[in-house]
């Protein structure tokens, strides 16, 4: 199978038109739900796998609904590494020769970086990487570019702060490459010492900051993230970074009256509660409208009317 049948780094959609097809046909479903239009049922008799070795609110309900929305059905391994055969020693690799047998695609979340290109490797349906460990999570980017759009009329010339565990955080990896390439952007890294952003996925220059109050002022969407707890080989490490950067009122008000906050979710402290209602404070429909995209994603990998390749 060719890579193109695979989502599995947000490198494959650094050209505009990759993206604008998707968005396009996500824009489509969420006209659609707004006006409770049926959708069309493009996936019928498609069946999806979702192998989650790791957790997931969002990710792995708004795939399983984009299937079943557009009339496919869905089979579904949530915490793959207890229940599916890995707790009888089976590899990654024997699992995915497994699933793709009874499947037309596969959604992996797994623990490691390089699953997803691991899982690839050895698998004949298409293969999306639902989040590689510390690696990759390029759904992800796709609707936090897909959310921006809808908030900023030109994302060129805009000054994006990513903020939090930078080094460990692959929503942050995809997405800034992705912004970088699709639009003349700027980037502010904004991370403690120790949890910068890996030279692979700054692509070259970059301003790096690490006090959020000193930059807030400059930036046109400050994008938080959580600390990767689970990264941590110390817990006390962690202790010690995990309120790092806390955005709350009093920060909020130093931020442009334009500015949006975004985050992945989930957050733990990094946007505090009390500003949610803030209209600048937009995590919340960037999950909402994962359910497009993945639908858009879904129905141009195996859709009834999809070339095979994105
Ligand atoms: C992120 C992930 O799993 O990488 N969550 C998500 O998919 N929206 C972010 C995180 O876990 O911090």
């Amino acid at each position: 199978m060719s890579e193109s049948n695979h989502i599995l780094s947000a490198s494959q959609f650094f050209e505009e038109g990759a993206v604008a097809s998707i968005f396009e046909k996500a824009g489509d479903f969420k006209r659609m739900e707004r006006r409770r239009q049926d959708y069309p049922p493009a996936l019928q008799h498609r069946v999806v796998a979702t192998l989650f070795y790791e957790a997931s609110t969002r990710t792995r309900p708004s795939f399983e609904a984009a299937a079943q929305r557009l009339g496919g059905t869905v089979v579904s391994t949530e915490n793959a590494g207890v229940f599916s055969s890995a707790v009888k020693g089976e590899t990654l690799e024997d699992t995915i020769r497994t699933v793709e047998g009874y499947v037309d695609a596969i959604v992996l979340r797994y623990h490691e970086e390089g699953g997803a290109k691991r899982a690839a490797n050895v698998a004949s349906v298409p293969l999306i990487n639902a989040g590689d460990g510390a690696g990759e999570h390029p759904t992800q980017a796709l609707l936090d570019l897909f959310t921006l759009r809808e908030h900023k009329a030109a994302v060129d010339g805009l000054k994006v702060g990513v903020v939090g565990d930078l080094k460990y955080g692959r929503t942050v990896h995809s997405l800034v490459g992705l912004l970088r390439n699709l639009h003349e952007v700027e980037i502010v890294a904004v991370a403690p010492e120790g949890l910068q952003l890996p030279d692979e996925y700054a692509g070259g220059k970059m301003d790096r900051a690490n006090d959020l109050a000193a930059v807030i002022g400059d930036l046109d969407v400050i994008y938080m993230t959580r600390i990767q707890k689970e990264r941590f080989a110390c817990s006390e490490e962690y202790e010690a970074l995990k309120d790092t950067f806390v955005l709350d009122s009093a920060l909020m008000k130093f931020a442009k009256p334009d500015a949006v906050v975004m985050h992945p979710l989930p957050r733990n402290n990094e946007i505090a509660t009390e500003i949610d209602d803030d209209p600048r404070v937009i995590p919340f429909q960037q999950a909402r409208n994962g359910l497009f995209v993945r639908m858009a994603l879904l129905d141009s990998l195996i859709g009834r009317s999809a070339a095979g390749s994105l």
